[in-house]
């Protein structure tokens, strides 16, 4: 059994089957629904980076220096954290994956704002990606911060676990998401990215209503797990 903790905004944990732990987009500490701090974390093997805004991306260092985890994501964002003196890392880039041993993991394309927060210069400006896992079967994808996307389509039949924003405002709103659902067909979707600040207020059950009978849609509140 997998297990999807998940700390409001877009963060959460994934522990595998094997009991590896990958944190995505940590934004904990100024998150003002995450239920946990860095302070809280002592264990992690794998922090995956959707993109460089600071409410992905903010504690990811600090959590990667602490714990020693390995930091995977963009090669701009990864060069941005060598800088920052990370060692521990991997880059990849949109449209490619790589077997981990948690698990196969694929960068998969969003629309979306690139700026890497800390890069004061704007040298290490990135394409913003999402996730697509697929861990012995059990396949995941994390949109990360996008618009709807036609190409969405392709993971057709080959998502378990959609988590996608359904905050509207930066990323897409609760009818792109659920068109999103259509595209996709995961078997059950996670709504993410609402409700952290007022712009981006939602309410998820709405989203479950347009969803129907799509897919099952599981409404967490930070700290609240899921199991798969
Ligand atoms: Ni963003
Ligand atoms: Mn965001």
């Amino acid at each position: 059994m997998a297990r999807l903790t998940w700390h409001g905004h877009s963060t959460f944990t994934l522990e595998t089957d094997q009991g590896q732990l990958i944190m995505f987009d940590p934004y904990l500490d100024e998150n003002p629904k995450s239920d946990i701090r860095v302070q809280d974390v002592d264990h992690l093997d794998y922090i995956l980076v959707s993109h460089g805004h600071f409410d992905h991306f903010q504690d990811a260092i600090p959590l990667a220096k602490k714990t020693g985890a390995m930091l995977v994501s963009t090669s701009e964002i990864v060069s941005f954290c060598q800088e920052q003196g990370l060692e521990n890392v991997h880059p990849l880039h949109i449209g490619g994956g790589k077997r981990f041993p948690f698990g196969y993991a694929k960068m998969t394309p969003a629309l979306h704002g690139g700026q890497v927060h800390g890069d004061t210069e704007g040298a290490y400006t990135t394409m913003p990606g999402g996730w697509w896992l697929d861990m012995d079967g059990k396949r995941l994808y994390y949109s990360g911060d996008t618009a709807l996307l036609t190409d969405m389509q392709l993971l057709k039949g080959k998502v378990d676990l959609a988590l996608l924003p359904i905050g509207d405002n930066f990323t897409m709103g609760p009818e792109d998401a659920a068109r999103a659902v259509e595209f996709i067909e995961p078997k059950v979707v996670i709504p993410i990215h609402y409700s952290t600040w007022e712009p981006i207020e939602q309410d998820p059950n709405e989203f479950r209503e347009m969803v129907g009978g799509r897919a099952e849609v599981m409404i967490l509140d930070p700290g609240d797990s899921y199991n798969f």
